[in-house]
């Protein structure tokens, strides 16, 4: 073991994750490439698990942060009103919300994605004096505690040492494969009232489940979640925190399904360079907030509303950009199939967010630890881990794309082979 990973084991605590499936100490990065203090290129299908989807250091985006500190720009302002500050939301508007037709107030929260999902449950409950959240199975929203109660993930809820309340589990799209329609037994016990399940607060909802193994929704599904939300005068909160800022190929992931929800959440690509900035888009009707009353010391990354400015303004600015992703990502989706079909496996999600199911945890962990082997991050999801999960930066050259993915094909192979020979 090299030095610095004897550091990382003496000192660091048993919590750390991600680095046990990639045991290298990192050093640089530039694009979809990682490079280790050895010298050794990965290329970076995991991208900060969608938090690099415009790549490691954007040279725009780097040259703004730079140029700003240089002129000491403010770093941290609270919720002070700022330059960079005002910037920002002027981008967003003109070019995320105006061209969408969207009208949402912008809370800047604590600037992880839990903060953005904390701060959505309290307005719900807020604004419509409700206690109830109806989330789904296999849906993923962080780890504090009313983030958490929210999340299906049994290892994750296993550590709260806390009973997780107010939250009700209904089976998400697809979950009941024995064709049975969750959203039917939602309505059914919604309107009988002695189902015990009570008109909730907020139905909070993924579009496309990222940690949870990459299931999609269907459009009808999330059309009839949302009718039933305005039917029972519950708040629909979108959770983009992953599915969003263009990994499924357009800035919002619900863009084309035609739902309007009444709450969205976004961290993780927003700051576009990896920095800490979450946001909670709020329907104007809905900010009853009181001063302060949702507060936070770091709801004011400067250096994140510089860069995620930055990032509206080279890449969302025409429709360029999404049309690439959206190439890419059936580029992507074909690719899989093939690799699928020769073990006989399935494809899940859409655009840029997509993977194999192999089946069994065992088998996708083999298969990307045989990846890492051969220079390429890349990481699993799903209840069992059983979703090799293909996170490439959206920015990633379509020849790097390719030798990812040829990669890809030759540890799905390999371990095949190794399997069938032991
Ligand atoms: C959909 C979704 N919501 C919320 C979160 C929590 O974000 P964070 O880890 O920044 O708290 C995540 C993290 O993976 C996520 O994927």
């Amino acid at each position: 073991m090299s030095a610095a990973l004897e550091t990382f084991t003496r000192r660091e605590s048993e919590i750390r994750s991600y680095c046990r499936s990639f045991p290298v100490v990192f050093e640089r990065a530039q694009g979809a490439e990682l490079i280790a203090t050895d010298g050794r290129r990965y290329i970076d299908f995991l991208a900060g698990c969608s938090t690099l989807n415009y790549g490691h250091n954007d040279p725009d985006m780097k040259q703004a942060l730079v140029d700003y500190i240089q002129q000491d720009g403010i770093a941290h302002g609270l919720d002070m009103y700022t330059e960079a500050k005002a910037a920002f939301i002027e981008a967003f508007e003109a070019i995320v919300l105006q061209p969408r037709g969207l009208d949402y107030r912008l809370q800047f929260t604590g600037p992880t994605g839990a903060n953005a999902v904390e701060a959505a449950l309290k307005l719900a409950r807020k604004v419509t004096g409700r206690h109830g959240v109806v989330a789904f199975t296999n849906g993923f929203h962080g780890v504090t505690l009313g983030a958490l109660a929210c999340t299906g993930n049994g290892y994750h809820r296993g550590g709260a040492g806390v009973p997780l309340e107010g939250v009700t589990r209904m089976p998400y799209d697809g979950f009941l494969d024995d064709g049975g329609d969750g959203l039917t037994l939602l309505e059914r016990m919604l309107d009988n009232p002695s189902s015990g399940l009570e008109a909730p607060a907020a139905f909070i909802v993924e579009t496309v489940q990222g940690e949870g193994g990459l299931n999609v929704a269907s459009a009808e599904w999330l059309r009839g979640l949302e009718r039933l939300a305005r039917k029972h005068g519950s708040l629909l909160i979108v959770d983009d925190i992953q599915a969003g800022c263009g990994r499924t190929g357009s800035f919002f992931s619900f863009e084309e399904i035609g739902i309007s929800p009444d709450i969205v959440t976004l961290a993780k690509s927003l700051s576009g360079m990896g920095l800490p900035f979450a946001l909670v888009l709020l329907k104007p009707e809905h900010d009853l907030w009181g001063p302060a009353e949702h507060n936070g010391t770091f709801r004011g990354n400067n250096h994140a509303f510089v860069t995620a400015r930055v990032a509206l303004e080279k890449f969302w600015r025409d429709d360029a950009f999404a049309q690439a992703v959206h190439d890419k990502g059936e580029h992507l989706g074909e690719r899989l199939g093939r690799i699928a079909a020769k073990h006989g496996y399935t494809t899940k999600g859409r655009g840029m967010f997509r993977g194999i199911d192999v089946g069994k945890g065992d088998t996708a962990s083999a298969i990307c630890a045989a990846c890492f082997e051969q220079g390429l991050i890349i990481e699993t999801s799903g209840a069992h881990d059983e979703v090799v999960k293909v996170l490439a930066p959206l920015t990633i050259e379509p020849k790097q794309l390719d030798a990812g993915l040829d990669t890809l094909a030759k540890a799905f192979a390999d371990t095949h082979r190794a399997a069938a020979a032991a």
